[in-house]
């Protein structure tokens, strides 16, 4: 599978919002499927700064913490203060998954198909919340979240405590029927899982290795 590699975090930002611009202008009813963390807050900004038109568009979130959604460091939260809030989506087309969980799932179903999905990768090799030993048929559902995440995830709280311990995740079976998927990767520690899971065993050890099933993958990386 082919890695990208790009000069810094400012072109990598830049090549996803292209990619992002490129489906909303060619299709304006494009589903998409958005990530979160650290890595797509520099897409986000760029997709801001680019006054796309978001009226047709639907999106869903690939996960949510299980924990208050007000709390500022709920995936909502998120989501609204760093694009939902800064374009004209409507409300009511952007979903986060929720229970039970086999509803959001009949809700992607009944958008006809997910046209581009969005992904960063987790420094166990996890993409969106699941985790290392998640089935590749894994649908929507609530999951533990692994120690490696929650530690990993504490840099967004004041204490390791306060890190929800459980999340909704969309599956692996979910992300795999998008038709285009996209993988960002920011920052030298990422590297390694990378690169195993790019060109290493296609294993359930590392979900983000499913990627390789895949027919329409690109992968950007920046150091
Ligand atoms: C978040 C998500 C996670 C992150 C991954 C990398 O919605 O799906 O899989 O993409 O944990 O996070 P960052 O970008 O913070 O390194």
């Amino acid at each position: 599978m082919e890695v990208n590699v790009l000069k810094n975090y400012k072109e990598l930002s830049s090549t996803v919002a292209d990619i992002v611009e490129a489906q909303i202008k060619e299709q304006p009813l494009s589903k998409l499927i958005l990530p979160t963390g650290s890595t797509p807050l520099g897409i986000y900004e760029e997709l801001v700064k680019r006054e796309l038109d978001w009226s047709l568009v639907i999106t869903f979130n690939l996960d949510v913490y299980l924990m208050n959604i007000d709390h500022p460091e709920s995936y909502q939260s998120y989501m609204r203060k760093n694009l939902f809030n800064r374009t004209n989506i409507y409300p009511d087309h952007s979903h986060f998954p929720f229970r039970p969980t086999s509803a959001f799932e009949d809700k992607i179903d009944g958008s006809m198909g997910i046209d581009l999905c969005i992904l960063g990768i987790g420094s166990n090799g996890h993409i969106a919340f699941n985790e290392p030993g998640s089935s590749f048929k894994s649908r929507t559902r609530v999951v533990e979240l692994s120690e490696q995440t929650i530690e990993d995830n504490s840099r967004f709280f004041d204490s390791i405590d306060e890190v929800p311990t459980q999340a909704i995740t969309m599956g692996l079976g979910t992300i795999m029927e998008s038709k285009k998927i996209v993988l960002m990767a920011n920052g030298v520690n990422k590297l390694n899982i990378l690169n195993v899971a790019m060109n290493g065993e296609v294993t359930e050890d590392v979900p983000a290795s499913i990627l390789q099933n895949h027919d329409n993958v690109k992968v950007f990386y920046c150091d």
